[in-house]
């Protein structure tokens, strides 16, 4: 037993500007704000510039969490960025956000397990920590999903939105933090969501329309299935494995991609609206960037007091699916 914990010392984030709303989508598919608001709770989706490359957002986000913290870039010895839509395959995302900080003593690298990512990372940081390995790691989500998606499919185009989220981990008192995590993938369902990129099968190929082939494509009614199921399950194996109660939990942070999906997990759970972080309708599914803006905003508006139990859950492509208990609190 340590006489400390890992756990975040700051957070940050970054959503851009331009603002994609359900009534423009009326223009681009044959959809409605109706169908999109009853299905999926979204309301509008940040997107970024044409122009721009997505890891810009992880180093706003990135700089912001590393003040919060009140570190140096220097400090960071390690960052992790997850992602599911890289500018480039390498140089890392976390490669290009470390040059942009300038943490030039930070070892780097990105880390895929989709919309679970932050999950992974979190568990990740915290052995480095807690071994005595590093000092600090800087966690970027960095997801530019409108980079993959197909802008003529409503299957998908009303679903995704761009934006990036960063914690900072270091030592906090040891009554706070990470505590018990649960990991998990499940590989023979990866084909209910794909988005190809250096190989393309005829399969792939035959899913998404001409010139489109490194799109996202997901079979929805499998996903979502996957999705209430993995959720409901990956937060009982936290309270069971902590021997709490839904009653003992300040806040369930969920990653966030229907709000169907989210009140179809809490209904099981029997958690209450107010215990749940919800940012959904203003920002569509933002992946693995979902829990740390949560996060972050959270944290900033006072919600988060000291001891706060939190949950955090998370189930994305691979297929994947985490959580963890954190204790709020340095
Ligand atoms: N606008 C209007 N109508 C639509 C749209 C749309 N955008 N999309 C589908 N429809 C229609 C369908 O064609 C269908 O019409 P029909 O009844 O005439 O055949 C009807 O609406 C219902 O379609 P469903 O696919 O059954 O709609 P559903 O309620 O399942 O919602 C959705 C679809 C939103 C995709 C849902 O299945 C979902 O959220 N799935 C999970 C997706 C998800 O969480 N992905 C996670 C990604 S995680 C990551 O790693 C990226």
């Amino acid at each position: 037993m340590h006489d400390f914990s890992a756990g975040i010392i700051g957070t940050g984030k970054y959503i851009p500007g331009k603002v994609i709303t359900n009534h423009d989508l009326e223009k681009m598919v044959d959809t409605s704000d109706e169908w999109i608001i009853k299905r999926t709770g979204i309301k509008k989706r940040h997107i970024l510039e044409d122009g721009i490359p997505s890891y810009k957002m992880g180093i706003k986000a990135a700089e912001q969490a590393i003040s919060d913290a009140g570190i140096n870039p220097e400090d960071i010895d390690l960052i992790i960025t997850t992602t599911e839509a890289p500018d480039y395959l390498s140089p890392s995302m976390a490669c290009l956000i470390q040059k942009g900080i300038n943490a030039k003593n930070a070892a780097a690298f990105d880390l895929n397990a989709a919309c679970t990512g932050f999950v992974y990372a979190m568990v990740v940081a915290q052995k480095f920590i807690e071994s005595g390995y590093y000092r600090y790691v800087l966690i970027v989500s960095n997801e530019g999903l409108s980079r993959v998606v197909d802008w003529k499919s409503r299957n998908t185009c009303v679903l995704f939105g761009d934006a990036a989220g960063a914690v900072v981990l270091g030592k906090v008192d040891r009554q706070f933090g990470i505590k018990e995590s649960y990991l998990a993938s499940f590989g023979d369902l990866g084909h209910n969501l794909t988005i190809p990129c250096c190989y393309i099968s005829d399969e792939e190929k035959n899913k998404r329309s001409e010139n489109m082939e490194r799109t996202i494509w997901q079979d929805g009614s499998e996903v979502f299935t996957f999705a209430v199921r993995s959720m409901t399950d990956a937060t009982r194996i936290i309270l069971d494995k902590a021997g709490i109660s839904v009653k003992d939990m300040d806040y369930l942070i969920p990653h966030q991609a229907n709000l169907r999906i989210i009140n179809g997990a809490a209904k099981r759970l029997e958690i209450s609206d107010e215990q749940i972080g919800v940012i959904l309708h203003e920002t569509g599914n933002i992946s693995s960037a979902s829990i740390p803006v949560v996060l972050d905003i959270f944290s900033k508006n006072g919600k988060f007091k000291n001891g706060n139990t939190l949950i955090f859950v998370a189930f994305g492509g691979g297929l994947t699916c985490g959580s963890l208990r954190f204790l709020w609190g340095k």
